[in-house]
This record gives C-alpha cells, sequence and structure tokens, in this order.
C-alpha cells in the first residue's frame, strides 16, 4: 500500500518524506488555505520534495472550467494530480482529461456506484472519504471493501486511495482490505510507526548493554 500525506505543510511532508516511504501528497482548498505561501509557489516546492503525485484541485464546478484549471494546475510540475470533485460535470472532466493524459483524483467520494463511474471515466485515483463517512454513523471502511471487490471484479486501473483517514485503524483495515494508497495527516504517519512496547523494550536493552560495559 502507498503512503501519502494529507497536508499542504512543506515542512511535514519535508519531515515525512525523510523517512524514505513517502508515496506521494494529497492536498484541498481547505489545507492550501492554512498556509501563508501562495498556492502555486506552495504546490511548486511540494512537488520538488515529492516525487509521487500530488494532488491538487479544481474549484470550477462546470466541465469546461474544470479542464481549464486542470491544464492550468497540471503545468505546475509532471507529478500534479488533479483532484476532481465527483458530480455530474466532474466524470466529464476526468474521462475528457484522461484522454488527454493528465492525471486525476476523484474527491469527495461517497458511494460505490460513484467509484464505478470514476473508474469507467478512466480516473487515476479515487478518493473515498472514510472518516466523513464515520462522522455521520456510516462505516467508512465499508465504502472501501465495496470499492475495492468492485475493481477487482472488473479489472478496473484506477487506484484506491483511502481519504480522510483519522486513526491508525483505517490504516490498517485500509491494508487488510487490498487499498492501493492511504493518505494520512502527518499525526497518523507518526502513530503507525509507535509503539509502547518497542520503547520499554528498547530502553531494557539500552539499560542492560551499559551492564555488559561495566562487567
Ligand atoms: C483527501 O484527499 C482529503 O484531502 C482529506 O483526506 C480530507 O480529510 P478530512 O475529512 O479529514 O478533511
Amino acid at each position: 500500500m502507498k503512503f501519502f500525506i494529507d497536508t499542504a505543510n512543506l515542512d511535514e511532508i519535508k519531515e515525512a518524506a525523510a523517512l524514505g516511504i513517502l508515496d506521494g501528497v494529497t492536498t484541498n482548498p481547505s489545507l492550501l488555505s492554512k498556509e501563508s505561501m501562495p498556492y502555486r509557489k506552495l504546490l511548486t516546492e511540494i512537488c520538488k520534495v515529492v516525487e509521487g503525485p500530488v494532488s491538487a484541485e479544481v474549484v470550477a464546478t462546470d466541465t469546461e472550467g474544470m479542464i481549464r484549471e486542470a491544464e492550468d494546475l497540471a503545468e505546475i510540475a509532471g507529478n500534479i494530480t488533479v483532484k476532481i470533485p465527483c458530480i455530474k460535470e466532474g466524470i466529464k472532466a476526468i474521462k475528457r482529461l484522461s484522454e488527454k493524459d493528465i492525471m486525476t483524483n476523484a474527491t469527495l467520494c461517497f458511494s460505490p456506484m460513484q467509484a464505478l463511474m470514476v473508474a469507467k471515466a478512466g480516473g487515476t485515483f479515487v478518493s473515498p472519504f472514510v472518516g466523513r463517512l464515520d462522522d455521520v454513523s456510516h462505516v467508512g471502511m465499508d465504502l472501501i471493501r465495496q470499492v475495492v471487490t468492485i475493481y477487482e471484479n472488473y479489472g478496473f486501473k484506477t487506484e484506491v486511495l483511502v481519504a480522510s483517514i483519522r486513526n491508525p485503524l483505517h490504516a490498517v483495515d485500509a491494508a487488510l482490505m487490498g487499498a492501493h494508497v492511504a493518505t494520512m495527516p502527518f499525526k497518523v504517519i507518526t502513530q503507525l510507526i509507535k509503539h509502547p512496547l518497542t520503547d520499554v523494550g528498547l530502553k531494557r536493552f539500552l539499560d542492560d548493554w551499559e551492564k555488559v560495559n561495566k562487567g
């Protein structure tokens, strides 16, 4: 499973990239609004730090506007992936952009049939938002299981990018279900490596090693 970081914060992206296991980045208008750098410059910098796909979202809601914005965003760097919302106009835009070889990430996906339409349109990624489904008392990860099964049934190439991840269990389930990508906030990425028994065990080994040296 690929690891993407879900942030537009350059320091967090650099720190996650330094782990050597970061495969990509997802941003959205809300994440970009938290940063002070102008968004084009920021996206340019992010694309220099991470070689893999870097998602940047359109804000137009009509097909032609989405395509114009997508072409403009794609000029920033070769690894820009254009986020397009899962609406009717978005499906048309994804189809047209796939014909132009511009990578897309269908965002705000909340149903298996939205995901099927994205795959039929030739989307590069589909982003089901699991945390936001949990927030309204639906089991977000059930959607991932359904989308993975549907894509496997028909051999679609679109990758399932689990988004709106809020905790390590979402990431565990994503991997068990065979999702292609998990995009996670910096905090969750750091939680994945942390285990109290590792810390306790390491301290004990180091303390005992001190005794070895004294002997
Ligand atoms: C994914 O691409 C989105 O940017 C993100 O995962 C949304 O997460 P949130 O629901 O925590 O805002």
